[in-house]
């Protein structure tokens, strides 16, 4: 559990200032929050640093000429969203208001120009590690809304439409003991692979250029473990062409970074070769689909459905989307559940801390020390530690290197 401490916290004085909220503001080090985050933990973490905080409270996405005025000509440090262009410009703004790091409240950084972060000294936070089985689980509530027809069942209840159970209404895709293509097999598609391969018996093919070979082997074992019990065992198979997996599953889950190499990674082609009853669920990042081959394809399929939680020109969609009723949408909320949303905070103002501190950079995997009532004395982690230079924290006391 991630511990709360709000006396502290209310002991600080807070200020309105039109559409920011400082806290602290006797702080010697002025840190902006672009957003208002959950908990109060990490708030604690920057104002017990001697930070000043000011922190963002419109819900409205911002631009890069609100951040630019509001950055002024002195801020430390700036926690912001994969909502806002940290582009060379935004970035070139803190660099020249003596900022020192910029954290992503988001363990993706596709909206950050980390190579020109790298160019002005400036080390760029993530926060890895605590979005994994929440963001799977969503692709697990995506993939089973999509095949058992939910939203759209739900659409029928709620117009009063329902006057009794029928042996057509509704009927969607079994998915127990099918087969599952997952595309990215890093943390989340490895944790969303198991949640479906254990819970669900289904025998997965994976794509991803480098092979997960504890994936397999521990795919491999369970499936010895079923045949001893007298079931069915489960497989799994590393593919080389996405061509193979997408004609082969019956549900595929899309699970890789965003770059020039997935952009439009699934288009009218690859649809195509998709059975007409498949499943595909997106928690990744919007265009790695192109959208607009998507809804011409669940128009001409009326069995295929999809599940997408992230979209091409957030918060827009393409046009005709919104219509389909096989198509599960939801606002890009794969990581929203309040454990994780508390814990990418943490990590966000830690990696600020740290920074502003001279601490070195974690180097293991897991981040709960973090949430401790004694935190390592180190930066979660910074994406562009190796080409600064940074020091690196041993991981030896905590046993996971
Ligand atoms: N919906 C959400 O709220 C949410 C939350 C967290 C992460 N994400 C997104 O989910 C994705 C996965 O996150 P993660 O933490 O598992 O990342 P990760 O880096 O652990 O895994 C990404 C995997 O994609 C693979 N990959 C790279 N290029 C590929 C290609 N061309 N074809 C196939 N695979 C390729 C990598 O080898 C790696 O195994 C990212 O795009 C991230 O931004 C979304």
């Amino acid at each position: 559990m991630i511990q709360q401490h709000p006396h502290q916290v209310r002991k600080n004085k807070t200020v309105q200032k039109g559409e920011w909220k400082i806290h602290n503001p006797s702080g010697s080090k002025r840190v902006i929050v672009t957003k208002e985050l959950p908990g109060v933990r990490w708030l604690e973490i920057l104002t017990g640093a001697d930070c000043m905080v000011e922190i963002g409270t419109s819900t409205r996405i911002l631009k890069t000429d609100d951040i630019q005025s509001f950055i002024g000509s002195h801020c430390d440090g700036v926690i912001g969203q994969l909502t806002e262009n940290w582009g060379e410009k935004l970035l070139a703004t803190l660099k020249n208001a003596h900022g020192k790091v910029y954290s992503n409240n988001a363990v993706g950084f596709n909206n950050v120009d980390v190579h020109a972060a790298t160019g002005l000294n400036i080390p760029v936070g993530n926060t890895p590690g605590v979005l994994t089985e929440t963001t799977a689980e969503m692709a697990v509530a995506l993939t089973f809304a999509a095949a058992r027809r939910v939203s759209e069942s739900e659409r029928f209840m709620r117009a009063g439409r329902f006057e009794g159970w029928l042996p057509n209404l509704f009927v969607g895709e079994l998915l127990w003991r099918k087969t599952l293509g997952v595309i990215g097999i890093g943390r989340i598609g490895q944790a969303y692979a198991r949640m479906m391969v254990e819970g669900h018996k289904m025998n997965l093919l994976y794509y991803d250029p480098y092979p997960n070979k504890a994936l397999e082997e521990y795919i491999t074992a369970y499936g010895e473990f079923l045949k001893s019990r007298g079931e069915q065992p489960v497989s799994c198979r590393h593919v080389t062409h996405i061509e193979e997996l997408l004609e082969e599953a019956h549900c595929v889950s899309i699970h890789t970074a965003l770059d020039q190499a997935t952009h439009h990674l699934i288009n009218a082609e690859r649809l195509a070769l998709m059975k007409n009853n498949a499943v595909l669920v997106n928690t990744s990042r919007g265009p790695v689909i192109d959208e607009a081959a998507l809804v011409e394809h669940c128009r001409n399929h009326s069995n295929f459905r999809v599940g997408l939680d992230v979209f091409e020109e957030e918060p827009r969609l393409k046009s005709g989307l919104i219509d389909l009723d096989n198509a599960v949408l939801v606002p890009h909320i794969g990581s929203a559940t309040m454990w994780t949303r508390q814990g990418m905070a943490i990590l966000a103002a830690s990696n600020l801390t740290a920074m502003l501190n001279g601490y070195p950079v974690w180097q293991c995997l897991d981040m709960l020390p973090f949430f401790s009532d004694d935190p390592p004395k180190a930066a979660p982690s910074i994406v562009n530690a190796k080409e600064l230079g940074l020091p690196m924290h041993s991981c030896e006391s905590y046993g996971n290197p």
